[in-house]
C-alpha cells in the first residue's frame, strides 16, 4: 500500500516509524514531514492545512491511505472532503471532530449522554460571561471554544484574573474567533490520564493508557507546554478504572455519536481527570495525543497499518490487537525559552551515537547544510520501550546525554509519579 501521513511533530514521525514497519506498506510519504520523519518517508512540502494541494498529491502518487496527523485539517473536514474524491482516510467527518474543534460542543454532547466531565456554563456574550462569574467558586476554568493550539485554557485563581481572561478572549480577540464563545467549568482535582481509542464508530481498540507531562518544570511547576513528556501504561489506569472509562465514557461517546447520525472513525482521544468521585473528561481530541503517541505507538505489538486499514473498512470487531509488556517512555527535548520564544537553526549533535534500544522522534527538526538543525519549540522526542519502567527512563535518559544542541533543556521527572505508585 502507498500511504500518506499528514503533519509534522513528534506524533506524526511515530507513526510514519510504526507504519514503516509494516509487511503491507510499499511506499511511505509525509506532508510536510521534518528532518527526522525524512529518513523513512518521503517528504512532500505541501502544509497540512492545503486540503486542496494534498488532495492533488493524492492522486498523483496513488496514495491508499491517508493519515492525517493534527486536529486543524480534520475540524475543518480533510476526511469529508477526500472521501468524496473516493480516497480512504484514516480519520472522524468534520461533524464528530467538532468534539475537539469546539468545547462548546463537547460539554453540549457530554451534558445530553450523561458523561461524566466539569459543571458548566457556555456563553458567547461577555456581559453575561461576567455575571455568571457569581454562580462559580475558585479557582474556574476558562476555555476558549475553538481551536487555540492548546493555549485556550485559563485555570483562574480569582475573580480578578476571570474578568481579565474573559476580557482578553470575548472583547481582546486573542485566541480570534476561537474565543467568541467560552466555556466556564469547574476546576477538577486529581490525576490525568489519556486514553487513545481507536474505533471504527461501533467497536474500538483502547490503545495502552498513557500521561502527559504539560508543565514545562520539574515537579509539574511552570507553564503549560504541549508536553514536556510521556508514558505508558499509567497506572492510576487500574483494569477496573479502565472497564469504568469504556463503560460510562466511551461507548457512551460512540453511541451518542452514532445517534446524531455521526459515526466516528478513526483516534479518539480522551484526556481524563480521574477524580475522588471517578473518572471525568477533561477534553476529547479527534486525532492522536502528542507527546502522548511517541509512548504509546511503541507498546503495539500488532501491525498499524492493519489495525487502520480494518477501521477505515469498518472491520474492527474480528480485529485482534497485541501489545508489548513492560512500558514506554518519552523524554522531551525542548528549545531554551519554550513555550516563550526560543532560537531556532541549533545544529543538534549525537543522533547517531545514542545507545541501542533509544527511539529518537523528530518534533521541531530541519535539515540545513546537511546538518540537522532545531526548528520549534520542542525539538525531539526521545524514546525507550523497556520490559520494566525503570529501564525504559534509564534508556530514554542516556540518550538524552548522548544528544546535544545550544539551549537543549528537558524535564528530569518523566513518570516518576507512577515510579512513586509502583513502589
Ligand atoms: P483541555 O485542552 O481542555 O484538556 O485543557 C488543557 C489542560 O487544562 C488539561 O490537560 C488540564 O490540565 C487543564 N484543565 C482543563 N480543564 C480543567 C478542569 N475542568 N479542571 C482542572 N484542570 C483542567
Ligand atoms: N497531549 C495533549 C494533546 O495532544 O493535545
Amino acid at each position: 500500500m502507498k500511504v500518506l501521513v499528514v503533519g509534522s511533530g513528534g506524533r506524526e514521525h511515530t507513526l510514519c516509524w510504526k507504519l514503516a514497519q509494516s509487511r503491507k506498506l510499499d511506499e511511505l510519504y509525509c506532508a510536510p514531514g521534518n528532518a527526522g520523519i525524512a529518513g523513512i518517508a518521503k517528504c512532500v512540502p505541501v502544509s497540512a492545512d492545503n486540503i486542496s494541494e494534498l488532495k492533488a498529491l493524492c492522486k498523483i502518487e496513488e496514495i491508499d491511505l491517508v493519515v492525517v496527523g493534527p486536529e486543524a485539517p480534520l475540524v475543518a473536514g480533510i476526511v469529508d472532503r477526500f472521501q468524496a474524491e473516493g480516497l480512504r482516510v484514516f480519520g472522524p467527518l468534520k461533524d464528530a471532530a467538532q468534539l475537539e474543534g469546539s468545547k462548546a460542543f463537547a460539554k453540549k454532547f457530554m451534558a445530553g449522554n450523561n458523561i461524566p466531565t466539569a459543571s458548566f456554563g457556555i456563553y458567547q456574550d461577555h456581559d453575561k460571561a461576567l455575571s455568571a462569574l457569581g454562580n462559580y467558586t475558585f479557582p474556574l476554568v476558562i476555555k476558549a471554544s475553538g481551536l487555540a493550539a492548546g493555549k485556550g485554557v485559563i485555570i483562574c485563581a480569582d475573580r480578578n484574573e476571570a474578568e481579565t481572561t474573559l476580557c482578553e478572549m470575548m472583547i481582546d480577540s486573542r485566541f480570534g474567533d476561537a474565543g467568541a464563545s467560552v466555556v466556564i467549568e469547574e476546576c477538577l482535582e486529581g490525576e490525568e490520564a489519556s486514553i487513545l481509542a481507536i474505533t471504527d464508530g461501533r467497536d474500538y481498540v483502547c490503545l495502552t493508557p498513557s500521561q502527559d507531562h504539560k508543565r514545562l518544570l520539574d515537579g509539574d511547576e511552570g507553564p503549560n507546554t504541549g508536553g514536556m513528556g510521556a508514558y505508558a501504561p499509567a497506572p492510576v489506569i487500574t483494569p477496573d478504572l479502565q472497564a469504568r472509562i469504556e463503560e460510562d465514557i466511551l461507548i457512551p461517546t460512540l453511541t451518542g455519536l452514532e445517534k446524531r447520525g455521526s459515526e466516528y472513525s478513526g483516534c479518539l482521544y480522551i484526556g481524563l481527570m480521574i477524580t475522588a468521585s471517578g473518572p471525568k473528561v477533561l477534553e476529547y481530541n479527534c486525532r492522536f495525543g502528542d507527546p502522548e503517541t511517541q509512548a504509546v505507538l511503541p507498546m503495539l505489538k500488532s501491525d498499524l497499518l492493519d489495525l487502520m486499514v480494518a477501521t477505515t473498512d469498518g472491520r474492527l470487531g474480528d480485529h485482534q490487537v497485541e501489545f508489548h509488556d513492560g512500558a514506554a517512555v518519552t523524554v522531551v527535548l525542548a528549545s531554551g525559552g519554550y513555550p516563550g520564544s526560543y532560537e531556532k537553526g541549533k545544529p543538534i549533535t549525537g543522533l547517531d551515537s545514542v545507545p541501542e534500544g533509544v527511539i529518537v522522534f523528530h518534533a521541531g527538526t530541519a535539515e540545513k547544510d546537511n546538518q540537522i538543525v532545531t526548528s520549534g519549540g520542542r525539538v525531539l522526542g526521545v524514546t525507550a520501550q523497556s520490559e520494566s519502567l525503570q529501564n525504559a527512563l534509564d534508556l530514554a535518559y542516556s540518550g538524552i546525554d548522548a544528544i546535544e544542541f545550544e539551549g537543549k533543556f528537558f524535564r528530569k521527572d518523566i513518570a516518576q509519579r507512577a515510579i512513586a505508585r509502583n513502589g
